[in-house]
Parts: structure tokens; C-alpha cells; sequence
């Protein structure tokens, strides 16, 4: 058997795809995953492991709002 262990945090009996679920769906945070699933609540050893999938399977952020371009300013100087 090859591949990456099947569960991100052993003490919550959680797996990484429950994680990357949850991420997903917003909880981006190490906080945030223990109050939904339990995952890194005990031995915290599976942090590093919660930190990568929340980097790996976080939601892309909201693009910024455009930015009014001005072209002609018809109060500007020259009024
Ligand atoms: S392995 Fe996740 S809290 Fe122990």
C-alpha cells in the first residue's frame, strides 16, 4: 500500500478526506476543524497535517471589487 495515510488526526479518528471536506466548506482554521469534527483536539501532533490540507484545500479568496477607473474628471482643472 503506497499514498498518504488515510487519517489526518488518529486520536479524533479523523480522515483527510473529512478534513478536506470540511475545508472546503470553510473551516479554515485548526479551531474551526476541532469544534466541527474533532480532528486536533487531543496530542495536536496532527497539526502540521491539519495545517497542510487547510493550505492545500482552502476555498479560493474572493477576487477584489474592480477598481473605478477615471478616465475624463469633468470638475478637474482646466474647468
Ligand atoms: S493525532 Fe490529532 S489530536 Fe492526536
Amino acid at each position: 500500500m503506497g499514498g498518504p495515510p488515510r487519517f489526518a488526526c488518529r486520536c479524533g479518528q479523523v480522515t483527510r478526506r473529512k478534513v478536506a471536506a470540511l475545508v472546503r466548506r470553510g473551516a479554515v482554521s485548526l479551531e474551526a476543524l476541532g469544534e466541527a469534527c474533532g480532528a486536533g483536539i487531543s496530542c495536536r501532533s496532527c497539526h502540521p497535517t491539519l495545517r497542510a490540507l487547510i493550505e492545500r484545500h482552502r476555498p479560493a479568496a474572493d477576487p477584489p471589487p474592480p477598481r473605478q477607473l477615471v478616465l475624463f474628471d469633468p470638475d478637474g482643472p482646466g474647468r
